[in-house]
């Protein structure tokens, strides 16, 4: 649905974003994480057409976005860093001049509106002046003014940004519900976010992508190796050995003492195979309690540090 090869964009002398590519599948949410001044807004103004790049290819929705920029135009909905609101115009009158000038068809414009109100949860402050709405309401008419055409290409910029958690997460579960039927970027430089709403990741440092990959892969391909966490009772000693000895255990550190011979251990294990049944019947098997196990995952903030640290001085 969205196809990104080699995008660069210049400002004078300075490259914002180079050799940018990635793509997007029908249906996708693609979270389009990098820290602050790392080329997001950039890709994304470039996708919307909103400025041209300085070289590369981006087809978004079957259509290229230097040849057919009307006909991508039609088929993307934006929400912009700032969203594009009237402060002094109430809810209904903005979202009715919105599509009016998205070129609805006026028998449809109405229909259009009362469906952007039920989607995004504002049919109560529709006669409302748009300036007097909370942060996240006004983010909610931002994003209705993003869907009023129905496109089927949603490219969100931070949407769930100043926004308080309560807020964050009921704009994060609207974007979800959209997955399916819209194919979404989401850009953000809160790594939870991503996590959380996103199937897949592009990770943008310094206007270069420096990984893609499902939140999981990446977790998986940047550890060597795994950890397994395990809570068992018994000899502190003896269920150290034994754990080292079962195939594909790399180390077994002793964390800390829960209480009697209860102990916490933190397992090393080699990536790619799943110990954890084997680890579960040689406890069992030893006559030992077996309390907790569970696979320790890398958060994704750990990896986009990992990332965004690695590339440094990279030129
Ligand atoms: N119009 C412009 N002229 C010159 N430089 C620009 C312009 N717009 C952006 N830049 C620079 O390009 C780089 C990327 O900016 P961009 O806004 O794309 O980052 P971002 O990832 O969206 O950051 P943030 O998380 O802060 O929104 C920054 O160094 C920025 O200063
Ligand atoms: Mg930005």
């Amino acid at each position: 649905m969205i196809e990104v090869q080699g995008l660069t964009k210049r400002y004078g002398d300075f490259t914002a974003i180079r050799d940018v590519a990635f793509q997007v599948e029908k249906g996708e949410i693609l979270g389009f994480l990098g820290p602050n001044a790392a080329g997001k807004t950039t890709t994304m103004r470039i996708l919307t057409c909103f400025m041209p790049a300085s070289a590369g290819t981006a087809r978004v929705a079957g259509y290229d976005i230097f040849k057919e920029s009307l006909e991508v135009r039609r088929n993307v909905g934006y929400l912009p860093e700032n969203a594009p609101l009237y402060f002094d115009m109430r809810v209904r009158p903005y979202l009715e001049f919105v599509a009016k000038i998205k070129d609805i068809p006026g028998r449809d414009q109405s229909k259009a509106v009362k469906r952007v109100l039920g989607l995004c949860a504002i049919e109560h402050v529709q006669n409302q002046i748009v300036g007097h709405l909370s942060k996240g309401y006004k983010q909610r008419v931002g994003l209705a003014q993003a869907l009023i055409h129905d496109p089927k290409v949603l490219i969100l910029d931070e949407p769930t940004n100043g926004l308080d958690p309560k807020q964050i997460n009921e704009v994060r579960e609207l974007i979800k519900s959209l997955a399916g039927d819209h194919t979404i970027i989401l850009s953000s430089h809160i790594l939870p976010e991503v996590s959380k709403t996103c199937q897949r990741v592009v990770i943008i440092n310094k206007g270069r992508i420096v990984a893609s990959d499902t939140p999981l892969n990446l977790d998986a391909r940047l550890r060597g190796s795994q950890s397994i966490a395990m809570q068992v009772r018994g000899p502190a000693k003896d269920v150290m050995n034994t754990l080292k000895s079962v195939e594909g255990v790399k180390e077994v550190k002793v964390q800390s003492s829960i209480g009697g011979e209860l102990w916490r251990y933190e397992l090393d294990v080699e990536p790619g195979k799943d110990v954890r049944p084997v680890l579960a019947t040689t406890v069992v098997r030893s006559s030992w309690d077996l309390v907790e196990l569970s696979t320790a995952a890398m958060s994704l903030e750990e990896i986009f540090l990992q990332l965004t640290t690695r590339e440094e001085g990279v030129e």
